[in-house]
């Protein structure tokens, strides 16, 4: 039996985790064993405790509880911590995800201590190193052992930036073995649709009718702490809907909650106010996520997860960021880059509106990218 320790910290890692932590449960229950660390970087029930309620994701066997912060703060309590129980448990791999601080301080801590660092969501960038998740995702992918990359763009980054796409084992953190794996988000969302159904009952209890309303998400901190930007989103959207006779839809992150009313300007918020066809919500359930995805005529988004879940579900979306690591969303025009420009988004939109027929082609692997990553950690534990 091996011991994975997984560390978890933000929103998505805890979503992201309950594909491979199902894949284990059902697959490989004999060989591995897992160990939850929630580093506490999101701790309000509705960005963390709601997801291991809804999707069966076992509770962590530790919370660090670290709480926000800078990010040189943050980090560095987390390291501390993750260290700490790495020493005590001794596992074969530290699991990690994506691109935040709680993904760059588990691979800081275990490859310090040389515990292979298995990298999932591995290879994105957006060729931007003023976000600071691009920070994250280089350093953790370039002390990682097992790269596992959920597009072809991510898994060519790797191969551009020197990774070997045949080496052979056993692998290493300086033998890194890449992989083209698909990507666990895929699996999810595939895996809780049918469930999501249970939620349409809700979206209507809200007002909203079905088919006919945009699904918004905004956290990025270029966008919510620079007022000029976060003006022209809120006039873009308040546009929208008057143009077009439609409803928006924002489940909002506490980040832009925060922000909203300091940095929109008393007559932007009072507006905002003012509009009835826009609904701000606090953040919602995957489940009830899923629902608003499946059933919105539009997704406008800087998040990088649900720009990808408007495509599973067949959604254009306006990105409103300046660029994006899922380039194959934009290459096959579902998707559309904005960034926080009114008039680019309101061109968007009405290009959207004239092109119903768009292309969302298999991109994201079969749904199985989790067994197939559990399976590769099997073998390489085995291996070494
Ligand atoms: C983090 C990740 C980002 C990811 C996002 C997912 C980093 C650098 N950023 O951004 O990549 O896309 O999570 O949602 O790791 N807050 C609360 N309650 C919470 C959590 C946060 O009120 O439960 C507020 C705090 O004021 C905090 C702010 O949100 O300062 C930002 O939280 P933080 O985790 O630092 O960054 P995110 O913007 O959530
Ligand atoms: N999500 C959610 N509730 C919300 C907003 C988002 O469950 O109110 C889910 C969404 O479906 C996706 C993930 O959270 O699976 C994306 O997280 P987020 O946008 O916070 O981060 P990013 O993907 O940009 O890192």
């Amino acid at each position: 039996m091996f011991k994975l320790l997984t560390v978890i910290g933000a929103r998505p890692q805890i979503i992201k985790a309950a594909a491979l932590s199902r894949a284990i449960k059902n697959h490989y229950a004999n060989q591995l064993k897992e160990i939850i660390v929630h580093t506490g970087q999101h701790y309000d029930d509705n960005m963390s405790q709601v997801f291991f309620n809804e999707l069966g994701i076992p509770q962590p066997d530790y919370n660090l509880q670290v709480g926000s912060g800078s990010h040189g703060k943050q980090t560095a309590v987390m390291i501390s911590g993750i260290e700490e129980i790495l020493l005590k448990e001794k596992p074969a791999a530290l699991i990690l995800y994506g691109d935040t601080n709680s993904t760059l301080a588990g691979s800081i801590a275990a490859s310090k201590i040389h515990i292979p660092v298995v990298h999932i969501e591995a290879g994105l960038r957006s060729f931007n190193k003023a976000m600071p998740e691009e920070i994250n995702r280089i350093l953790t992918d370039h002390v990682s052992t097992l790269l596992f990359s959920p597009t072809k763009a991510g898994f060519e980054n790797l191969v551009k930036e020197g990774y070997d796409e045949n080496p052979l084992a056993p692998y290493s953190a300086d033998n890194p073995k890449i992989y083209h794996s698909g990507d666990v988000m895929y699996d999810n969302s595939l895996y809780f649709s049918t469930l999501a159904e249970k939620k349409t009952p809700w979206i209507e209890n809200l007002g909203l009718q079905k088919g006919n309303f945009i699904l918004a998400t905004i956290h990025r901190d270029n966008n919510t702490d620079n007022p000029k930007r976060l003006s022209a989103l809120f006039n873009s959207m308040i546009h929208l809907v008057k143009e077009y006779k439609t409803q928006l839809i924002l489940p909002l992150h506490p980040r832009t909650s925060k922000s909203l009313e300091k940095n929109l300007g008393d007559r932007l918020w009072q507006k905002l106010k003012s509009t009835s066809e826009i609904c701000i919500n606090p953040p919602v359930s995957f489940l009830e996520m899923i629902a608003l995805e499946k059933n919105c005529s539009l997704v406008l988004t800087d998040s990088g997860g649900v720009q990808k879940e408007a495509f599973f579900f067949k959604k254009p979306c306006i990105i409103l960021r300046s660029e994006t690591e899922w380039v194959e969303l934009v290459e096959c025009k579902s998707a559309i880059i904005a960034d926080a420009d009114q008039h680019r988004i309101e061109s968007a939109y009405s290009w959207f509106m004239n092109h119903p027929d768009l292309r969302y082609p298999p991109l994201f692997g079969d749904g199985k990218a989790a067994e197939f990553i559990s399976s590769e950690i099997v073998k390489h534990l085995n291996n070494s």
